[in-house]
């Protein structure tokens, strides 16, 4: 059952892993085949990938150029093959250090 579907709105915090430990998920081989199939970030990937599942995702950033590009989202749309293929990279593993 997706929390979704019980009219609970989900937030993802840190969607790129947190800062300084950004690397594994915009270096993300899956992650970053589809974004060169879009011409776009593997950021930009990720944080549609959370905006197609409805999930109001909040990425940090202080830097002008990743502000502006996080906010542009909306001259492409995922496959659901490729949202799948993203789905696929769950491992059950919480991620929460805080
Ligand atoms: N309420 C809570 O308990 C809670 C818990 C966790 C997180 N949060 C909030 O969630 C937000 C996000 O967390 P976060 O900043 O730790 O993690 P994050 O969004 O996963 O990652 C931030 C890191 O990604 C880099 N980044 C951002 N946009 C990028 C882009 N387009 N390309 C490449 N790198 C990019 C940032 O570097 P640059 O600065 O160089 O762009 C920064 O190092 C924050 O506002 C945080 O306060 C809240």
């Amino acid at each position: 059952m997706l929390f979704q579907n019980l009219g609970i709105v989900v937030q993802g915090w840190y969607p790129f892993g947190g800062r300084g430990c950004t690397s594994e998920l915009l270096g993300d081989s899956v992650i970053s085949e589809i974004a060169g199939a879009h011409g776009v970030t593997s950021a930009q990937v990720i944080l549609r990938w959370n905006l197609q599942k409805g999930v109001v995702v909040i990425p940090g950033s202080g830097n002008p150029d990743h502000i502006r590009e996080n906010l542009d989202l909306f001259g492409f749309e995922l496959t659901d093959e490729e949202m799948g293929r993203i789905n696929g990279l769950n491992r059950d593993e919480k991620h929460d250090w805080y």
